[in-house]
């Protein structure tokens, strides 16, 4: 990799936070937030797709968020449920590419078939690529990469010594999209949440108190003028230290 100098973020990656919070600032109960939630996420698509993003992952719900209370967890599938059938016509005339990462294994069949049938819908289209991460953790995203070339490796197909970061990289999830270039947490907490693990390494990340029912179209514009604003090293020595220090 060498210093970049683009402005707009080929990849973006958002962590959608702070549903619960915002319901409870209404003294509404969670669910609300979570239904409000799922608006934010059309401003968010619209705003990238339209300042020429190529591709936006959106955490949408966690490995560890099948722990919450079942009713809050039903909810939560049942609204995916919904914001696919809902969204995915409009997505494909917008010819954006619509993709579902995580453990899909865990999710009900219905949201499966879901799942595999907006994907080929939307398959061929060339505009931007959107991901959702759904029953997604980084350290199952790794874990899974790590055993289908350990598997590899039983099956006599590759050696121990094949295994190295571009091995391993290029068996994770979206390792045919270039690494996030920007990565949005909203709703105040400053951590990683067990997201893209791997893929975040030299990712600029932004922190904003901004609930994620609240984050719209000026908040995301916000987060694209703030990356544009950032010197991006990537271990190296960047042109704005040229001369200094060096000899
Ligand atoms: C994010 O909002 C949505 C999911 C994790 C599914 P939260 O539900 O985490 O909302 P807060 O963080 O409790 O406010
Ligand atoms: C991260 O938010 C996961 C999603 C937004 C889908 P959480 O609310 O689950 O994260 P923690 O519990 O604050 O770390
Ligand atoms: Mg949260």
């Amino acid at each position: 990799m060498t210093e970049q100098t683009r402005d707009i973020p080929r990849h973006v990656a958002i962590i959608m936070d702070g549903n619960g919070r915002w319901a409870a600032r209404y003294g509404e109960p969670r669910h609300h937030g979570h239904r409000a939630g799922a608006e934010s996420v059309r401003a968010a698509v619209e705003t990238c797709a339209r300042a020429g993003v190529e591709s936006l992952t959106l955490f949408a719900f966690s490995s560890e968020n099948w722990q919450r209370p079942a009713a809050e967890v039903k909810m939560l599938m049942e609204l995916f449920m919904r914001v696919l059938e809902r969204e995915t016509d409009k997505l494909h005339e917008n010819n954006i590419r619509l993709t579902i990462i995580g453990d899909r294994s865990r999710l009900s069949n219905r949201l499966q078939e879901r799942c595999d049938a907006a994907e080929s819908l939307t398959g061929q289209n060339t505009g931007m690529q959107l991901n959702i991460a759904a029953s997604y953790g980084g350290r199952w995203d790794i874990a899974m990469a790590a055993r289908r070339l350990a598997s590899a490796v039983a099956a006599g197909e590759r050696t121990v010594d094949s295994i190295d970061e571009e091995a391993l990289g290029s068996e994770v999830c979206l390792h045919e999209l270039p690494e996030p270039d920007l990565f949005v947490r909203t709703g105040g907490e400053q951590r990683i949440s067990n997201f893209l693990l791997w893929q975040l390494a030299y990712t600029e990340l932004y922190f904003t108190p901004v609930l994620w029912p609240d984050f719209d179209a000026e908040q995301m514009t916000l987060a694209l003028e703030w990356f544009a604003t950032r010197h991006r090293r990537f271990g190296q020595v960047g042109t704005e230290d040229a001369g200094n220090g060096a000899g």
